[in-house]
């Protein structure tokens, strides 16, 4: 009898999952990371806290740069149901935080000590009203150029600094019959390209007059149309499928060498990453025409929302707690191409591209360089990036639209959204 009882408990034991065991909370994360690298990076956040006992409810919502994710929170959150767990990044966290739905994570941060680790300017976008309400995950950099030198090579082409140098090598790439540029045609992805031009052809200066300030006078002026038209002149270097393609598509056009080159942020080195391929071997990455100094900075963040189930509470926390843990620094970066938001890492386990980001993160915040992205959510409320996007896209993809005319209406209407 006696042994029937012991072998009894051990089948439950072994049958029953080892969270339920440990009887963690769940914890229901919405997030838009889908493609390979945003895939591998993601699951070391699911293992990591799947290892503590508790359980991840996977939330995943397809689409580059979120905003089919973030329709999807809005739904969620007005039908009463948000999920415990959202990635929302910059400015709107405010706008969560006033709705008084967030958690407040204030306890983590101080048993953790955040405010130790986190970069001041950081650690202000993660509060509301002093308290934070949300965990930051990395830091990205979005002016990037990716570059398969195989093709540069065989075109005889010489890798730009400058827009002028960009159309000479995309003629020469063109002519030796490759796709100069992969080109995703989806309106983040465009305002990604548009907001590097406009760092490069304006400078820092111009950058936050226009894109973050949404001066109506930088927006409408002759360097606002000396930007668009750099924009205009790259699309005849994509090729016909580039309406509607994902970013990750792009990125696997020059993996795969049938490109030359993509501008994205260093969200694309988790998928050479994923590919095998490595920074300086396979591909190249410098900054974007005439942005060399320029950090436009992407910080990955969750807001937790109010959950009534002290078990589910805990796992939140938890969950928070793991975010900011050097080893998940290490190893969620690595996958991702960012690079750790916790200063003070070892830089030792990452490649060349991040080594440098981190160091042109420093130098940026010193001299005044490290300015937010406005297509990532960095540096406007929502309805004013939304008018940026709309704006930029419709005349990217309208010919009849003179440069001239989109400087006057995105001053107008970006205007009109403040
Ligand atoms: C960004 C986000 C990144 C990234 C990219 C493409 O907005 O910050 O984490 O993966 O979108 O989906």
């Amino acid at each position: 009898m006696k042994v029937w009882k012991g072998m009894l408990l051990l089948l439950l034991v072994f049958s029953v999952p080892f969270s339920a065991l440990a009887e963690g909370g769940e914890v229901e994360v919405l997030h838009w990371w889908t493609s390979g690298g945003e895939a591998a990076a993601a699951a070391v956040l699911k293992e990591m806290l799947e290892e503590e006992g508790h359980v991840w409810k996977d939330f995943a919502v397809a689409g580059g740069g979120g905003d089919a994710a973030m329709t999807v929170l809005k739904s969620r959150a007005v039908a009463g149901n948000p999920p415990a767990a959202a990635q929302v990044k910059g400015p709107q966290i405010q706008l969560w935080g006033e709705e008084g739905l967030l958690t407040s994570l204030d306890d983590v941060a101080r048993a953790e000590k955040w405010d130790e680790f986190i970069p001041k300017a950081i650690a202000d976008i993660m509060k509301y009203d002093g308290n934070y309400v949300a965990v930051p995950v990395n830091v990205h950099r979005v002016n990037w150029m990716w570059i398969n030198p195989e093709v540069f090579a065989k075109a005889g082409a010489e890798i730009p600094t400058t827009w002028a140098e960009f159309a000479e090598a995309a003629e020469k790439i063109q002519a030796a019959g490759f796709i100069p540029v992969a080109w995703g045609g989806q309106d983040w992805q465009e305002a990604t390209v548009f907001e590097m031009i406009v760092a490069g052809v304006g400078g820092t200066d111009f950058y936050v007059k226009a894109l973050v300030e949404a001066d109506s006078e930088a927006l409408g002026s002759s360097t606002m149309v000396e930007a668009l038209k750099t924009l205009r002149m790259i699309k005849q270097y994509t090729d016909v499928g580039a309406p509607g393609r994902d970013w990750n598509l792009a990125t696997s056009m020059v993996i795969r060498g049938e490109a030359a080159m993509q501008f994205m942020g260093d969200w694309a080195k988790g998928e050479f990453t994923a590919a095998g391929q490595e920074p300086d071997v396979d591909y190249i990455a410098v900054p974007a025409p005439g942005t060399s100094h320029q950090f436009l900075f992407n910080v990955d963040s969750f807001i937790m929302f109010k959950v009534r189930d002290p078990k589910d509470q805990e796992a939140q926390k938890k969950m928070a707690g793991l975010i900011l843990q050097p080893e998940f620094q290490e190893i969620f970066n690595l996958n991702k191409g960012s690079i750790p938001v916790r200063v003070g890492m070892p830089e030792e386990p990452f490649d060349a591209v991040a080594r440098r980001s981190m160091k042109d993160f420093l130098a940026g915040a010193e001299s005044g360089d490290l300015v937010p992205s406005m297509a990532h959510e960095m540096a406007v409320m929502p309805a004013i990036r939304g008018a940026f996007l709309d704006v930029v896209t419709h005349f990217y993809n309208n010919p009849a639209l003179s440069a001239e005319d989109a400087a006057e209406i995105l001053a107008n209407v970006v205007k009109a959204s403040w």
